[in-house]
């Protein structure tokens, strides 16, 4: 799909062009580009808008069919403000007019928000989020459907701004597709069925993505075992397939910078282990590895992106299954750092492959260290499915973690790390266990993960809640969301507004 800004009326649209205004009911009677077209109808879309009643609320489309002069169809979707955060409501937005305008055949499509822009929103995060929205719905889902419906595509998207000069959306454009392009690489890295995507073959694509400046491990058991790394290795001991570290490294041409360590949950298939996960939870867990997931597709964008800042990226792959061969309940684990862990919950598993990788990238001497997993099911009791929690080491990191967020319309709302609660992984037999009591499961989750970050300013996103969802929106499809990409790459490589 081709994009494009415009700074044009909408009178000067072709018949065979389809227009979608994002509006509030105030905005269909005020705004100077709409009043202009509703004139050269002779008040069409006003009586209309009169006579049927316009309700702003995000799912409704209005659907006119307009006489030349301009567009042919005019789709008006309503913005409520207030119910999401307004990046999120634009994305939405964005791929609902899309959506609506492909149902009607359209072949192009003009996008513009007319009245005033909604708060803490500017043109140009307005056109960011609309063009992500857009990208985000239009992505072609891989599935093993037979009989594949027969979609047809929108080839050219139009941002319009009339009469605004759009040259300074540019770089919104071009940020937009990038993002764009990371969570669609991770949500279908999280949508592929476990029984392709192994730890070895994210390894492989992953290594596949690696762009200009970057360089990609794949530290397969040999390495583990040398490193000795039991925390991964223990995990994917059940497994008929092997566990992996993958390291990719991003160095920028010129940088005074600091390294950000970035390392992600990958489990490829969360059954749970021994400590067997019931049915219906463990029908999801194919998503176990949506941190991996949004961190790969942050590498497959990152040469493109070019933060001025060298990069590591750690993804603890391993697949938790029970078998003979799996570790068992009262087994101790020898970790990378040399400390010891009673394993008395093996569906505990995340924290186990994540505390090797967050010791030993730690090792690097990052600036910062920032884990993305999904973590606990305490965390989506908490917060929801829409919002992820993040808890840290560095609260100067934490609030930079929340301020990325807004910017980038994700939910993200901060838990306490309560130093008492690491009372609850105390155990006679090792230095610690790695279940505490179920009450406050994702911070005694967090404490188990603090200990394996040294000094190292920490902050970890629990992503169990956000990164999958059962029912489609607009620009969210049914399954893996890519949730956390918009956030780190907005941390990574601020975007001035
Ligand atoms: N992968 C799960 C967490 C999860 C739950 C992710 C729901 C996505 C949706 C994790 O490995 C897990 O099983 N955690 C346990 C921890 C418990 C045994 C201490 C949990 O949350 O129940
Ligand atoms: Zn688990
Ligand atoms: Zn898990």
């Amino acid at each position: 799909m081709e994009i494009k800004l415009s700074s044009s009326p909408f009178t000067s649209l072709a018949p065979e062009d389809t227009l979608a205004l994002l509006c509030t009911a105030e905005a269909l009677r005020e705004d100077p580009a709409l009043l202009e077209l509703d004139h050269a109808h002779d008040g069409y879309i006003s009586k209309i808008v009169e006579r049927e009643g316009f309700k702003a609320t995000w799912d409704k489309v209005h659907v006119l069919r307009m006489a030349p002069p301009g567009p042919g169809l005019v789709l008006l979707i309503g913005l409520d403000e207030g119910l999401l955060p307004t990046g999120l409501q634009l994305r939405q937005a964005g791929g609902l007019a899309l959506e609506r305008a492909k149902s009607h055949g359209a072949k192009k499509l003009t996008i513009s928000l007319i009245g005033r822009l909604p708060k803490e929103s500017s043109r140009s995060t307005v056109t960011r989020f609309l063009t992500e929205g857009a990208l985000l719905s239009a992505h072609q889902r891989f599935t093993h459907k037979k009989k594949t419906e027969n979609r047809e595509d929108i080839d050219l998207l139009i941002l319009s701004w009339p009469g605004q000069d759009t040259l300074v959306l540019e770089q919104s454009v071009s940020r937009a597709q990038l993002v764009a392009k990371a969570i669609n690489t991770a949500r279908d890295l999280v949508n592929e069925p476990a029984g392709t995507l192994t730890p070895s073959s994210l390894a492989d694509k992953v290594a596949g993505f690696a762009g200009v400046g970057m360089e990609v491990k794949k530290h397969g058991p040999e390495w583990l075992k040398n490193k000795g790394m039991g925390g991964i290795l223990g995990v994917g001991a059940g497994s008929a397939v092997e566990p992996r570290l993958i390291e990719v490294s991003y160095t920028p041409s010129q940088s005074d910078m600091g390294e950000l360590l970035l390392v992600g949950k990958g489990v490829t298939f969360d059954s749970g282990g021994l400590s067997l996960k019931p049915g219906d939870s463990m029908k999801t867990m194919k998503h176990d590895m949506a941190g991996a997931a949004v961190l790969a597709g942050i590498s497959a964008i990152l040469s493109e992106l070019a933060p001025n800042r060298p990069i590591r990226i750690l993804l603890a792959a391993a697949e938790n299954m029970p078998s003979g061969s799996a570790v068992k309940l009262g087994d101790v684990l020898h970790m990378y750092d040399g400390k010891t862990v009673e394993v008395m919950n093996t569906d505990a598993e995340g924290r186990l492959v994540l505390a090797d990788a967050l010791a030993y990238g730690t090792e690097y001497g990052p600036e910062a260290a920032i884990d993305v997993a999904t973590l606990t099911g305490a965390s989506v009791m908490a917060l929801g499915r829409l919002c992820a929690a993040v808890m840290g080491s560095s609260e100067e990191l934490v609030k930079n973690i929340l301020s990325s967020s807004e910017h980038a319309g994700e939910l993200i709302w901060q838990l306490p790390l309560i130093p008492f609660y690491k009372k609850q992984l105390e155990t006679k037999m090792a230095d610690m266990k790695n279940v505490g009591e179920r009450w406050g499961g994702a911070i005694t989750a967090g404490l188990f993960l603090s200990e394996f970050v040294g000094e190292t300013p920490w902050a970890h996103l629990d992503i169990a809640g956000p990164s999958w969802i059962d029912k489609a929106q607009p620009a969210f499809p049914e399954g893996g969301t890519g949730f956390g990409v918009g956030t780190l790459v907005e941390l990574i490589s601020p975007m001035a507004d």
